[in-house]
C-alpha cells in the first residue's frame, strides 16, 4: 500500500515537470535565446558584450517601451541601426514569436 502511494507521488512528479518544461518554452523564447540574446540579453537589459559595444537599448528605456509591437517586428525584419534585417534569415512567423517573446522581458 505505502510502496503504491509512493510510486503515483513519483508519478505525479515526473508528469508535473515535463509539464513545466514543456511550458516554459515559448517558439519565440528558443528563438530569442539562439538569435537576439547575444546583443538584447537574456533578460533584455542588453548588458553583453556586443549588446554594450553596439548600444544596443536595454527593455527599460522609455524608447523600447514605447516601441510598438508591429514597428518591433518592422525593426527586426527590415533592421535598425546596426541590427541587421532578419528577413530571409528567420521566417515572419520567428520574428514575431521572438518580438513577443522579446516584449514578455519589457519592466
Ligand atoms: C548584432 C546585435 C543584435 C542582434 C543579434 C539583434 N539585435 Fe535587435 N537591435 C540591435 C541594435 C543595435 C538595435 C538598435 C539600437 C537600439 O535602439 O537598441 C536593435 C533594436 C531592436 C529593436 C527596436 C527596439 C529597441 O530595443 O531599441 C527590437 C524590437 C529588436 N532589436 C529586436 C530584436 C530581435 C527580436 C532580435 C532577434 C531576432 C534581435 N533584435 C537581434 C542589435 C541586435
Amino acid at each position: 500500500m505505502t510502496k503504491t502511494i509512493r510510486s503515483q507521488v513519483v508519478l505525479a512528479v515526473v508528469v508535473s515537470l515535463a509539464g513545466a518544461v514543456g511550458f516554459a518554452q515559448s517558439p519565440g523564447e528558443a528563438t530569442y535565446k539562439a538569435k537576439c540574446q547575444s546583443c538584447h540579453g537574456a533578460t533584455g537589459l542588453a548588458d553583453t558584450t556586443a549588446g554594450k559595444a553596439l548600444k544596443v537599448k536595454p527593455v527599460t528605456d522609455p524608447d523600447v517601451k514605447n516601441f510598438a509591437e508591429d514597428r518591433m517586428i518592422d525593426a527586426t525584419t527590415n533592421g535598425m541601426g546596426k541590427m541587421q534585417p532578419f528577413k530571409g534569415k528567420l521566417t515572419d512567423a520567428q520574428i514575431k514569436d521572438a518580438v513577443a517573446y522579446f516584449r514578455t522581458l519589457i519592466k
